[in-house]
């Protein structure tokens, strides 16, 4: 069994340099992000329809990563209460201008501002933790899945769709990425495989229920877990 409360991780100033980088870049990159169009419409709206069925209206649920919110917009009223974060103020930013413009209230969303990879959670546990393309992007995996743990109910699902960069070309994450990246066009990622993913969700402690792929173009790198912290 877990010791109760898991601990959260300790920011080092190392971590907090790296946080305030990845703020820059995805502020930097927030409104064209906001404006780009969804590349496998099929393909998400086949995760949101799994992700709807997993959760449900009794749920307190917080998404990591969240971006401008497309997602969180889609499944708070399948919850609860829905508390979507996300490191870049920006994101957050258009994600409350789409919260502010609906025609009809979403009490039960509220958007915030939080390092995924420390204080997601606020101090809350929740019933489901989702994560939607991020988990390639933090400094330290395993850091972040404590951070996750921690935040998660005893017998919480977290629910993942995470680029697997080790699936693609290896010229991309190795030549191109770092390429893009020292000309400030990409950040810093993670290069790792669906069976290391899945690993480090099991080393600490995690049951994986599924894992999945829904993607309807071409080689789908994403792959979906849902695991869940035993009771
Ligand atoms: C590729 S976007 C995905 C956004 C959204 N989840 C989606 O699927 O459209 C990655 C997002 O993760 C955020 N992000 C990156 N590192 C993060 C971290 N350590 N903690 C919280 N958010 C982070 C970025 O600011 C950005 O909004």
């Amino acid at each position: 069994m877990y010791p109760r409360p898991i601990p959260r991780p300790v920011l080092t100033p190392a971590d907090q340099a790296s946080a305030a980088a990845k703020a820059r870049f995805w502020n930097r990159v927030a409104r064209k992000y906001a404006a780009d169009p969804i590349a496998d419409v099929a393909g998400y709206e086949a995760t949101l329809q799994r992700v709807q069925a997993l959760l449900s209206p009794e749920h307190s649920v917080l998404e990591i990563g969240c971006g401008t919110g497309t997602t969180a917009l889609k499944l708070a009223a399948s919850t609860r209460r829905m508390l979507a974060t996300d490191i870049s103020a920006k994101m957050i930013a258009i994600a409350r201008e789409k919260l502010a413009s609906l025609s009809q209230p979403l009490p039960q969303l509220r958007f915030g501002l939080a390092d995924a990879e420390t204080t997601a959670s606020g101090g809350v546990c929740h019933d489901a933790v989702l994560a939607f393309n991020v988990l390639h992007l933090v400094s330290d995996l395993d850091q972040a899945i404590q951070a996750i743990l921690s935040t998660l109910k005893p017998g919480g699902l977290f629910i993942s769709k995470t680029p697997c960069l080790a699936e693609m070309n290896p010229l991309i994450p190795r030549l191109l990425v770092p390429l893009m990246r020292a000309l400030g066009k990409a950040p810093d990622v993670l290069v790792f495989d669906a069976a290391q993913l899945q690993s480090a969700l099991e080393r600490r402690g995690f049951v994986i229920e599924a894992v999945e792929r829904h993607g309807t173009k071409r080689k789908d790198i994403r792959v979906f877990i849902v695991a869940r912290r035993p009771r």
